[in-house]
């Protein structure tokens, strides 16, 4: 039997209050103990994220499903994706809306193999064809979200990078990634970010480990930031030392953000430049630990 770990990050970005930072780590260990059920029972990595996925987007203090930040246009548009790492295969969705849990349609695109990932109304339609009850876009928006977009239209406001997801290793030694994002505030219509692109966002490999990336997604994607930390597991790096190297390379590109991964081993690795990130951590003995800061020097 293998060492099962869950983590799982509630984005990266700038430190609203301590307050706040706080109530971010608690939502990532909320999620982490759904998903380290799953494990403990014996399921797999990949339910287990997803699950924790769910957790996070039903959680309105994150920027993925309810409380996704508005696009320039005030309108709500979602990428989210999940990959597993035994036949590394991964389902994802983009620029989606009237949707509850976006996570969910991903895993369904992953289930049915023919497609990795559907964008706009495609995307929508296939969670209709798949019977995903319509979710009005209203239910998705929150004061704080409606409140942030209106300031930083105004200019008082940086943008709030911000993604949700988990990396878990299961009893098999199997590995899986979920990411999940309302994307960046203010962003122009129909912009796709890192989180649902398979080595951007999300990365998963059994001979590697799993990753699952947030912040500036433009960056993160001309980084390819997860596979890249992927490739350092690969080569023996643990997961700290992975994710840390990652992190060097994004700042290198001038992105700002932070990364989660789990190696073959079970180790956990966390890290961002960013003043602020949410995490939290389970080891396979129940051995619980969560915070709001990561930043590597
Ligand atoms: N990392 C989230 C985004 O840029 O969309």
């Amino acid at each position: 039997m293998r060492r099962f770990t869950i983590v799982v990050h509630g984005g990266a970005g700038a430190l609203a209050s301590e307050e706040r930072g706080r109530a971010a780590a608690a939502g990532c260990l909320e999620a982490a103990r759904i998903g380290h059920r799953i494990l403990a029972e014996g399921g797999s990595a990949l339910e287990a994220v997803q699950a924790a996925c769910v957790a996070l987007e039903d959680n309105p203090l994150f920027n993925a499903g309810t409380g996704s930040c508005l696009n320039e246009e005030g309108r709500i548009e979602m990428d989210a994706a999940i990959m597993e790492g035994t036949s590394r295969r991964a389902g994802g969705v983009a620029v989606i809306t009237g949707v509850r849990n976006p996570i969910l349609v991903a895993r369904r695109v992953l289930d049915r193999g023919r497609h990795v990932l559907l964008a706009g109304e495609g995307a929508e339609r296939f969670a209709r064809a798949e019977g995903f009850a319509p979710y009005p876009p209203s239910l998705l928006l929150t004061e704080a979200a409606l409140d942030r977009w209106r300031r930083e239209r105004e200019g008082t406001l940086p943008p709030r990078p911000g993604t949700v997801g988990a990396v878990a290793i299961d009893r098999e030694g199997r590995v899986a990634a979920a990411t999940s994002t309302g994307g960046t505030s203010g962003k122009a219509p129909g912009r796709v970010g890192d989180s649902p692109i398979p080595g951007a966002g999300l990365y998963a490999d059994d001979a590697a480990g799993a990753v699952s990336a947030t912040g500036h997604g433009e960056t993160i994607l001309r980084a390819v930031l997860s596979r890249y930390v992927c490739d350092r597991m690969a080569a023996g790096l643990p997961a700290q030392q992975a994710v840390e190297e990652g992190i060097r390379e994004l700042g290198r590109l001038g992105g700002e953000g932070g990364a989660i991964a789990v190696d073959p081993a079970g180790r956990a690795g966390i890290a961002s430049n960013t003043p602020f990130m949410s995490w939290a951590v389970i080891e396979a003995d129940g051995r619980e630990s969560s915070g709001h800061r990561c930043r590597i020097p």
